[in-house]
């Protein structure tokens, strides 16, 4: 069976973003794919959080994980934290990627840029702890949203580094891109991600988020003055933004709902797109109560920390031997 991995930071709740570019698939993909995922808590801190806050979105994450479909039994779960060997071999790779590549990552490149001061080295090295997130678990995919592209060629040129210094240690991981749904954009300004740290609160939707609120973001979600349902991306972005959400969580084609509606107003499409939107919310917020209300989730978070070290631990004694830092 093929491997795959992935990670999500729980900065903020979890997100329609999230869910139609990442952990949709996560739950597509376990039944047909050795599937570890993993909490990306050392992640987070590349930023202050409010501790208790941190706190509640770890666990707040491990239960939509599952009430979004993915199933203990069949993918392995965990806290990055509780397999030490991330932090090591994000450490050590650390010393095999250049200041130059480290430069050219946009979201590095984006953050320097809104000049607000102070990044953590922590934050400028990330990409380092990433490649070691991937390489610990030698999977074949990494399934990402659009943005992780780049850590994940990254990744790439690092094994390949490493590889040629030494031996052949790390397999080479593709990443995961899907078509539709890679980049969800946000409501209120269709030219930006849809993102956590979204500072109005009206362009993000929340897996946890009220169902009504989810509605009413999505009916007064930025679109255009063209004035007809059709699917141009560069001069009505907010309008094919919403019918790719439509699109991914429906299963119908963007072709498909752009036609239905070609001849309706803005307002009969955003009814749609809340109707499914707010249908997929409400399944997921009812799986997670029962999933909170179970008390699985420090059994089912200790069983996946156990079998994802015995993998990477063995990665991390490999790769020691290899550089010589044991006698
Ligand atoms: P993050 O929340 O930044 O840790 O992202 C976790 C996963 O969700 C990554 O695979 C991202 O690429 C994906 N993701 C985050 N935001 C979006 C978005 N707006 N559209 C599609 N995928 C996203
Ligand atoms: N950097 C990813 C993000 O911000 C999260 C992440 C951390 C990740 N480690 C990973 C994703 C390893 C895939 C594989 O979205």
């Amino acid at each position: 069976m093929k491997r795959m991995v992935s990670g999500i930071k729980p900065t903020g709740s979890l997100t329609l973003g999230n869910y139609i570019g990442a952990l949709r698939n996560f739950v597509r993909y376990q039944d047909d794919y050795e599937m570890i995922v993993f909490i990306a808590n050392l992640h987070c801190i590349t930023e202050y959080q409010d501790p208790a806050q941190l706190s509640k979105n770890l666990k707040d994450a491990v239960a939509l994980y599952i009430a979004c479909g993915l199933d203990p039994k069949k993918s392995t779960i965990f806290l990055q934290t509780d397999v030490p060997a991330h932090a090591t071999l994000g450490y050590i790779l650390s010393c095999y990627t250049y200041m130059g590549e480290l430069n050219r990552m946009t979201q590095f490149k984006d953050r320097m840029a809104k000049n607000e001061g102070n990044i953590s080295a922590g934050m400028y090295t990330y990409p380092c702890l990433m490649a070691a997130d991937i390489l610990l678990y030698n999977p074949d995919y990494v399934p990402v949203g659009d943005d992780q592209k780049q850590h994940v060629e990254l990744t790439r040129d690092i094994a390949a580094r490493f590889n040629n210094k030494y031996t052949e240690t790390f397999k080479m991981p593709e990443p995961l891109v899907q078509k539709v749904g890679a980049r969800i954009m946000s409501l209120s300004d269709p030219s930006k991600k849809m993102s956590k740290s979204d500072e109005t609160n009206k362009g993000c939707i929340y897996l946890l988020d009220d169902l009504k609120a989810a509605r009413k973001k999505i009916m007064s979600a930025v679109t255009d003055s063209v004035g007809a349902v059709q699917l141009d991306k560069v001069n009505q972005p907010g309008l094919y933004n919403l019918i790719e959400i439509a699109s991914s969580l429906s299963g119908r084609s963007m072709e498909e709902i752009a036609e239905e509606f070609k001849d309706q107003g803005y307002g009969s499409l955003k009814r749609y797109v809340a109707d499914v939107v707010c249908a997929e919310l409400e399944k997921i917020q009812k799986r997670y109560q029962e999933v909170l209300d179970s008390g699985i989730l420090e059994e089912v978070m200790a069983e996946g920390a156990k079998k994802a070290a015995v993998i990477a631990d063995a990665t991390v004694a490999d790769v020691k031997k290899k550089i010589g830092l044991q006698f």
